[in-house]
């Protein structure tokens, strides 16, 4: 399966389905790396690995038109994923129209709690004493579409912003590949909102 992901920011969930892939964890390829923005640190890491990137610059331009340009983008490298991985814009409804139950996205919270920005911020504020991440697939709402997988992570007294965003971002790498080789795998059947899991045949 030939991947497509695009990220905003500093890329650690790319770098972790890069490490998975590398492992021989997942089974699939990494097409393409799109950032939004010039200076995301997840470029280097793309440079470093001489995996294949590209900038399209997303400032001042309308959802549409951006959302055409990725979309070329992810068809010439012949993605068959999409996988946003920090990616902080919404997706037109023409952009998930175009990948059909192809997108997917990982979200720090227990989804359909706090959803947006700050999740990890939200939840402390909030009172949770639980929360974590989920993998889901995307659809034109936002941190919506049918859920994959989520682990859960408890939210400790001690805990600030930063070490409770840290000890989620390690469930993150981990739940976000097999998510991946779940699709991979053609494990998962949608039921509506519901995505069934098959178990592996012994
Ligand atoms: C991750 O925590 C991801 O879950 C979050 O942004 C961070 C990106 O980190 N995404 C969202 O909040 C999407 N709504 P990364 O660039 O190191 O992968």
């Amino acid at each position: 399966m030939r991947l497509g992901i695009l990220i905003s920011g500093r890329g650690s969930n790319f770098e972790a389905i890069a490490n998975a892939i590398a492992r021989r964890k997942l089974d699939a390829e990494i097409a393409i790396v799109i950032s939004n923005r010039a200076n995301a640190g997840g470029l280097d890491i793309a440079r470093m690995r001489g995996i294949p990137l590209r900038v399209i610059e997303s400032r001042g331009m309308e959802r549409e038109a951006y959302d055409k340009l990725v979309i070329e983008e992810l068809r010439t490298h012949e993605v068959d994923l999409v996988c946003l991985a920090g990616f902080m814009r919404l997706l037109s409804a023409s952009f998930v129209e175009a990948f059909p139950n192809r997108v997917l996205n990982i979200h720090p919270s227990l989804l359909p709690s706090f959803p947006g920005l700050d999740a990890q911020r939200q939840a402390l504020e909030y009172g949770v004493r639980i929360t974590g991440c989920t993998v889901h697939l995307v659809d034109e709402f936002l941190d919506s579409g049918p859920i994959l997988l989520q682990s859960a992570v408890p939210v400790l007294d001690t805990d600030d912003v930063e070490t409770l965003s840290a000890r989620i971002l390690v469930q993150e790498h981990a739940i976000y590949s097999q998510a991946i080789q779940l699709l991979v795998d053609r494990r998962v059947t949608l039921q509506g909102r519901r995505a069934n899991i098959a178990e592996i045949e012994a």
